[in-house]
């Protein structure tokens, strides 16, 4: 076997190991339409996305590259991998240089295989636009001959990122767990950032590089962030319950994959005790509970709503919780099911948007005393954070102390604490009455 050869099992066997036997390293992900990928050369001349400034009589910015080159983190994704931190995460898991490893460019690179990158392409562009807008082989003589609408577009390869579901499953594919890519505990033991992610804080913060215009809405539907906000959570708990379910079923080793259950669940100092019993989960204190952040923020979309679907959700995601008590298959009968009622709830996100009344009720459901025992773990406190913000903006509203205060009490998963949090929320919901 030839050097290459010898890499690419050695990567596979790796990335079996980290992201589960399901995982290969040429694994399609969501925007993967099987084309040429030509390059962020080929988008960045200046007279197409590589301009300097914004232009003013243009549809779209054509400063697209200078703002993910300058200031978008994906445009040094490939660059962290040669970092310290990379370095030293590659060297404890034994894969050979990082930037080198499938294991790690698949998230962190447009990592298609050989036959399928065009003269200009270079992996060390990181997540260029073609990781997110899709090979362009088949779109792009249509796509610079300014005809084309956006169907056709789309029919030709570009991947839809207007469209929110669409969109989620994108960052997703790489933010977080989904059945293809279930991302180890031994890649966080080894010093990988936690993975956290919230549709519309994200695509805020990336940062957009678009103009939401008249022109704009004509070519495009717009999603305002609040339903962002509320389809990311949808889809980002179906990839989870899936995963989840995906990883019990093919499991044949004493222990069940960590990064499915809550962080703090395990790391926390036991001198120190919080013994916090959690009654909508329905386990007692030292029973490590699974991470349900998503879950939580879908039953306060849902009380608003739909009483019925909301006691659904929540009988079903303490079933769920509950059957870690009874082992791997209950686990995964009871993530199916929950994963069919949150695809009801997606589908219907997207077909009865959420008006100002939802989002009034949502917001104030989320720092009701009533949900303070959701908010033991880090991970529904940080995501309730990442709502109200989320929400006070799509309702016009501003409240920046109150929200540096929940952003002070969500600082450092390591260093959380429910109570303090709890009064940064008590604050937030007296300035709303
Ligand atoms: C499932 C996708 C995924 C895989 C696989 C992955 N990463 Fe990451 N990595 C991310 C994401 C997403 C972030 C950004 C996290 C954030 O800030 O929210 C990140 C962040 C990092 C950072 C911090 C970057 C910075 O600027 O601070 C380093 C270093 C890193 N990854 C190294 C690695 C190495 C080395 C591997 C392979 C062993 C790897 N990653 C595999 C998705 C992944
Ligand atoms: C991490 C994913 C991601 C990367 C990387 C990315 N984009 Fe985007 N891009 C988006 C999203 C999301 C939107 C907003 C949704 C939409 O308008 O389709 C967008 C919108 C656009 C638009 C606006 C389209 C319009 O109709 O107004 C252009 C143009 C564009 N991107 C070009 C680029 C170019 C050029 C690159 C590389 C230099 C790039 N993008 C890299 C995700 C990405
Ligand atoms: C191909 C994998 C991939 C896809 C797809 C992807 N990302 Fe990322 N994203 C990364 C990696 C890797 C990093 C970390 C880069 C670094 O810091 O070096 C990152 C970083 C980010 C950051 C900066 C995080 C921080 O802590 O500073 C934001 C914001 C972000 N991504 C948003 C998005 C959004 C929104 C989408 C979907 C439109 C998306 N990403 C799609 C891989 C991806
Ligand atoms: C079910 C319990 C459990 C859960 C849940 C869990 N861990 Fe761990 N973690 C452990 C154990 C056990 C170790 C090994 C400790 C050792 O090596 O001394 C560990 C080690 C680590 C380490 C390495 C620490 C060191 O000193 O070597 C990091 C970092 C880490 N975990 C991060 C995470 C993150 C991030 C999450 C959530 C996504 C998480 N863990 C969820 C049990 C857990």
């Amino acid at each position: 076997m030839n050097f290459q050869g010898a890499r690419a099992v050695r990567d596979l066997f790796v990335a079996a190991l980290i992201f589960g036997l399901s995982f290969t390293s040429n694994q399609a992900l969501a925007q993967d339409n099987g084309a040429i990928h030509l390059g962020v050369q080929t988008c960045a001349a200046s007279t197409c996305h590589g301009a300097v400034q914004p232009w003013q009589n243009s549809v779209v910015l054509q400063n697209e590259f200078v703002v993910w080159s300058t200031h978008d983190a994906h445009s040094g994704a490939y660059k962290a991998l040669q970092s310290d931190r990379g370095k030293r995460i590659a060297a404890r898991l034994g894969i050979g240089a990082a930037h080198e490893s499938g294991t790690c460019l698949q998230c962190h690179a447009d990592n298609v295989s050989e036959d399928r990158r065009g003269n200009n392409f270079d992996i060390t562009s990181g997540v260029g636009c073609e990781s997110c807008h899709g090979g362009a082989e088949n779109w792009l003589g249509t796509h610079v001959s300014g005809l084309s609408d956006r169907p056709t577009l789309v029919s030709l390869g570009m991947y839809p990122t207007d469209d929110p579901v669409k969109r989620a499953e994108l960052c997703l594919g790489c933010h977080q767990a989904n059945p293809d890519r279930i991302v180890s505990h031994r890649l966080m033991a080894a010093g990988h950032p936690r993975l956290s992610f919230e549709l519309d804080t994200f695509s805020i913060n990336q940062p957009a590089h678009v103009r939401i215009d008249d022109d704009y809405r004509q070519r495009k539907p717009v999603t305002d962030g609040a339903n962002l906000w509320a389809i990311g959570q949808a889809v980002a708990a179906g990839n989870q319950l899936r995963a989840l379910a995906k990883s019990m079923r093919g499991r044949n080793h004493l222990f069940p994959e960590f990064t499915f259950f809550e962080c703090g669940s395990c790391h926390h100092s036991y001198t120190n005790a919080k013994w916090s019993p959690q009654p909508g989960v329905g386990l007692g204190p030292g029973e490590p509970q699974l991470y349900d952040a998503n879950l939580v923020m879908l039953r306060a979309i849902a009380e608003g709503r739909d009483s019925k679907l909301a006691d659904t959700l929540k009988s079903q995601t303490r079933a769920l919780h509950r059957a870690t008590r009874q082992g791997a298959s209950a686990v995964a009968r009871a993530a199916d099911t929950l994963a069919g009622t949150v695809d009801g709830m997606t589908r219907n996100l997207v077909e009865n948007p959420l008006r100002e009344a939802d989002l009034k009720a949502t917001l104030a459901t989320l720092v009701s005393r009533d949900h303070s025992s959701d908010y033991v773990d880090f991970g529904a406190a940080e995501q309730a954070t990442m709502a109200a913000a989320a929400l006070l903006d799509s309702l016009g509203r501003s409240a920046p102390q109150q929200l540096e205060s929940l952003y002070e009490a969500t600082e450092s998963p390591t260093r959380y604490s429910s109570s303090g949090f709890r009064s940064a929320l008590a604050k937030l919901r007296d300035y709303l009455n």
